[in-house]
This record gives C-alpha cells, sequence and structure tokens, in this order.
C-alpha cells in the first residue's frame, strides 16, 4: 500500500512534465529493446472498459483490452487498465487482486452515495485496477439488462475518474472503449473539470455502435447526476425522450476511433449509424478508423498449447490436417481429413449473419463439406444450428457453449471460417483464421472489406473469399468458389493458406496509429 501510495505521488509530481523514468517500475516487464524504444516523452494512458481477457471476455473488445496496452506498451506508453470487478471474475484472478483503498461517492441527482473499492493486479508489465461494489457487479454475467446496465455503467463511469483522483494516478490520456464508457468524458468535462483528473484529454473507441446505453432522460439524468446541459441534443439528448450514454462519450471525447477505416466510413451513414450517423458527421473531423490486430502471442500456432499439431507456414500443408482430424474426432463428425471443413466461431446474434448461414446451409452438404459452429447468444440461432446439429449428425457439429480451448481448435482444424455479418466493426475472428492458415469467407463490410483481400484467380492474389450484398445466394455462391478452388486446384488453395499466415495481423502497425494520436493529442 505504501509503495503504491509513493507511486502514485510521484506520479502526480511528474505529470505534465518530460518524465524520464517509468513512474512504476511494472514487475515482470520485459526489457525493452533500446533500438525499439521510441524517443518521445512516456505517455500516461488509462485504459477504460467493461472487459479485459484474461479476466472476463464476451467478444472482441475483451481480446482488444488485452492486446492493445500490451502493444503500446512497446510504443513507449505506460498503459494502465481500470475495469470493474465482476463477481464472475475468476477465482484464480481474484485471488492475486491487492486492496489500494476505498471510499465513498455521491452518484445520483439526490446525492445517493456509494461504496468504491479498488483493487489491483499485474499481469505482464500492465498493471489493473479492478472497481469493487457487490450492488453492481455481482450477476453472472458482466452485462444482464439496460434497467440493470444503465445504472451500473453510470456508476462505473463516475467512479473511474474518482479512483484515479484518489490514486492520484493523472493519466494524459483516458482512452474509453464503447458505450459502457461513454459518460467518462461527460464527466471529464463537466464534474470532474476542476479536479486534477479534468486536466486529462479523452478518446472514445466505438467497437460496436448497435449498443449505445439508451434509456430515457430522467433515468440516465437520475443515475448520473449530470448537469441538465448534458442532455441537449448535441451530447446525450437521443430521439424525444431518450438519451444515449455513447452519444455522451461521442460528443465530449476529444478524439473518437473506430477499429476499421471501412467502419468509420459506414457509421456515417443512416444503415450503418445507428441513430448517430449525422451526430457522427457532426464530429468527422475527429473520427479515426484503425484497424485491430490480434496477440500473435495467444494466437500462435507454432505454440499453441490447445493443438494436437503445432505448425508455421513453412509445415502447414503437412501438418495441419492432423489438426483437422482431431477435430472431427472431438466433435464426433467423420473422421475423414479428405471433406471440406468450414468452421464459424460466434456471439450468436443477427449482427453475424446467421440467416444467411442458416437459408443456405442446406446446400453447403454436398457429402463432401462438413460444417462446424461453437456461439452461444439468441435462442433461435442456437436451436437451429443444434436442429441441423442433430440431423446431420456425421457432417454438422455444433457446441452451444463458450469454450475458449475448442476455439483455438477451430481455427486450426477447419479449412475455411465464414464470417457472413450484417456488419462487422473489424473483426477478430477472420484475423485469427488467417494466422492459422484457415481460409476466410467474409461478407465485404466493415474490419472483414479492410482485412481480407478477395482471392483473384487471374492474378493469383488475394487472402480470402468475398460477397458484397446481404443475400444468401452471394454467400453460397462464394462458398462454392472456395470449395471449386480447394477441390480442383489445391495448389492455388495451398498457395492461399500460406499466404495467410504469412500476412501481418499483429497490433504493432495498429499501435502505432494510436501513439501517433496520443502525441497529437497531448
Ligand atoms: P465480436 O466482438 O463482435 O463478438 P470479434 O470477431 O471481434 O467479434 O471477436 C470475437 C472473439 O470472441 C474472438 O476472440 C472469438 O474467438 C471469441 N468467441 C466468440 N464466441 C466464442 C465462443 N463461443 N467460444 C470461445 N470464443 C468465442
Ligand atoms: C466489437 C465488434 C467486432 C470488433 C470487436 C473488437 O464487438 O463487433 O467487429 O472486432 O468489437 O473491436
Amino acid at each position: 500500500m505504501a509503495e503504491i501510495v509513493k507511486a502514485a505521488e510521484a506520479a502526480v509530481k511528474t505529470a505534465g512534465t518530460k518524465a524520464k523514468k517509468p513512474v512504476k517500475k511494472a514487475g515482470g516487464m520485459k526489457k525493452p529493446d533500446p533500438a525499439a524504444v521510441i524517443p518521445e516523452p512516456r505517455r500516461k494512458i488509462c485504459f477504460v472498459g467493461s472487459e479485459c481477457f484474461p479476466f472476463i471476455k464476451t467478444g472482441g473488445l475483451g481480446d482488444v483490452m488485452y492486446a492493445l496496452p500490451r502493444a503500446l506498451i512497446r510504443q513507449n506508453c505506460d498503459v494502465r487498465v481500470i475495469m470493474p470487478r465482476y463477481e464472475c471474475i475468476p477465482e484464480k484472478f481474484q485471488r492475486q487482486m491487492k486492496f489500494l483503498g476505498e471510499f465513498n461517492m455521491d452518484l445520483c441527482a439526490d446525492g445517493r452515495e456509494f461504496y468504491v473499492g479498488i483493487l489491483e493486479s499485474e499481469l505482464d508489465g500492465i498493471v489493473y485496477y479492478f472497481i469493487d461494489n457487490q450492488e453492481f457487479f455481482s450477476w453472472g454475467n458482466p452485462y444482464t439488462d439496460l434497467v440493470k446496465d444503465i445504472p451500473k455503467y453510470c456508476y462505473f463511469d463516475k467512479a473511474v475518474l474518482a479512483v484515479l483522483n484518489y490514486l492520484e494516478w493523472i493519466p494524459d490520456i483516458i482512452h474509453c472503449h464503447d458505450w459502457q464508457t461513454g459518460l467518462v468524458p461527460v464527466y471529464l468535462r463537466t464534474l470532474f473539470a476542476g479536479t486534477p483528473v479534468g486536466s486529462a484529454k479523452s478518446i472514445i473507441t466505438i467497437h460496436n455502435l448497435r449498443f449505445q446505453g439508451i434509456y430515457n432522460v430522467p433515468t440516465i439524468q437520475y443515475w448520473s447526476g449530470l448537469p441538465g446541459y448534458a442532455f441537449d441534443y448535441t451530447t446525450l439528448k437521443q430521439g424525444y425522450e431518450d438519451a444515449s450514454m455513447f452519444k455522451g462519450g461521442l460528443a465530449y471525447a476529444n478524439l473518437i476511433t473506430t477499429v476499421s477505416e471501412t467502419y468509420a466510413e459506414e457509421i456515417q451513414t443512416p444503415f450503418y449509424g445507428d441513430g448517430l450517423d449525422s451526430h457522427l458527421r457532426h464530429h468527422s473531423g475527429k473520427l479515426h478508423g484503425i484497424v485491430n490486430g490480434i496477440d500473435v502471442e495467444i494466437w500462435n500456432p507454432r505454440t499453441d498449447s490447445c493443438l494436437k499439431t503445432n505448425y508455421s507456414y513453412r509445415t502447414v500443408l503437412k501438418k495441419k490436417r492432423e489438426d483437422k482430424l482431431a477435430l472431427q474426432k472431438r466433435l464426433g463428425l467423420e473422421e475423414n481429413e479428405d471433406k471440406f471443413v468450414i468452421g464459424l466461431v460466434s456471439r450468436l446474434t443477427d449482427q453475424k449473419g446467421l440467416d444467411l448461414v442458416n437459408a443456405v446451409l442446406a446446400e453447403f452438404l454436398d457429402g463432401n463439406t462438413q460444417f462446424v459452429v461453437l456461439g452461444t447468444g439468441e435462442a433461435r440461432y442456437e436451436d437451429s444450428f443444434r436442429g441441423w446439429a442433430s440431423a446431420h449428425p456425421e457432417s454438422v457439429s455444433a457446441t452451444i457453449a463458450y469454450a475458449d480451448d475448442l476455439s483455438h481448435q477451430i481455427y486450426a482444424g477447419a479449412d475455411a471460417f465464414l464470417v457472413p455479418s450484417l456488419f462487422e466493426p473489424c473483426g477478430l475472428t477472420q484475423l485469427i483464421a488467417m494466422h492459422y492458415g484457415t481460409v476466410p469467407i467474409v461478407r465485404e463490410t466493415g474490419g472483414l472489406k479492410d482485412t481480407v483481400m478477395p482471392y483473384n484467380e487471374f492474378t493469383d492474389e488475394g487472402n480470402g473469399f468475398t460477397f458484397d450484398r446481404y443475400e444468401a445466394g452471394l454467400l453460397l455462391d462464394a462458398v462454392i468458389r472456395a470449395k471449386t478452388v480447394y477441390f480442383t486446384e489445391r495448389d492455388r488453395w495451398n498457395e492461399i493458406v500460406v499466404r495467410d499466415m504469412k500476412k501481418d495481423v499483429s497490433w504493432e502497425n495498429s499501435a502505432r496509429q494510436y501513439h501517433d494520436l496520443y502525441l497529437q493529442l497531448t
């Protein structure tokens, strides 16, 4: 505790000055390569988000909250992460958390007070702060329904700034992620403007505009305790009687980023803008698209301990088949390396293009093809995939669960990987698939368009098979094109596999772009 306070004091003293030494020595951090260290003053960046691997992950946001800070450390940033201490974080992580302090914070319009506990954990050189309050964070899942989630994230957003003041660790930039952190930039410029943390700049990253934290104005105004002027049409107010927490964050943040260039364009149109397209057009001067990467240490087919056989781009053509056979065996499918195995790992929601899959799945099953799905989500999709699997047990497998190890085995064991999304801000699964030599079949939207170059049979270029309009027939056509190359031109297929494995899908490039934005802001 004393050590933390000292570190925090040091942080305050060096805030805003060109600090030569990192404020807090991160134990276990690998020694930076002197040649790789960038000579600018070290920026202090606070990541704020509602999920973060390995503590809690429901989708790609959790991956980004884990991997991007690591990549930013290599860009000479001091990054710390703040997230809720959910009761559903596995016990082994809970046990490693150290208690740093506690206080009461007024939250609501009537001054109702809530307990704020602060815990800390350090993992591979990154400091994580967890905000503790059992009233808000004791559900089995991070997200429940808006009736609970609106108060929960109003509380979290205000507590984040109160905790930074309490710890006296004042970042240069507070980097917020998705609607759950939407009120952080609003609080920063209103209730916290005159406090130490008020000197920080804020960035908000849109991972998915579909979810915004929309509720009626009186409820959000009550729970947030924010002043009335924050609820006009240019800030939080949305429609006749609602407020959108995301909209407020986008208005008040110094910069907005989203997770691909194409999605940055798309969300300024009515179809993809989810009611915020004109708001985003208004703020387009501060909107940037930076494509996600993947953590190539976690997602590494050469070392992945979930795989039966490890492989690299040099050995993939010989060894990947062993992972295919192991996958077929695990899932009870016919064990036959000549089958074309199509994988799908996804949240089962309407975002992911599953209606298209259901419409043409019968056509996939020509006796040479197997289909493997792993996911959880809406009952209608869970049930339909279960139905397909029980009708065709030798060629369709549906695992309705969240299973990290199986996901790795699908990325390695499948030949092709399906991502036919209606919209896809970035998408990580196609990146992971390519890194495992599994050829993506995707719809040309958002980050899918930016990361999967369509295969061109005349020039022999490209990483996968794509289709443009949201139509089942076009998805089927893309699958047939992929199968035709697989079954009739195996050499060309193999070239795509190797090309995909060699493609740079790491965070390095994109982390550099975030770093440039941080420098631009400070
Ligand atoms: P989104 O964030 O929209 O869900 P992404 O493609 O960005 O989509 O990220 C999804 C992440 O969640 C990937 O790491 C993927 O492997 C993982 N994932 C999704 N569903 C499951 C599941 N049922 N079991 C294991 N991992 C899953
Ligand atoms: C979201 C998006 C997904 C993106 C992920 C991480 O959940 O749906 O496309 O890859 O966030 O940014």
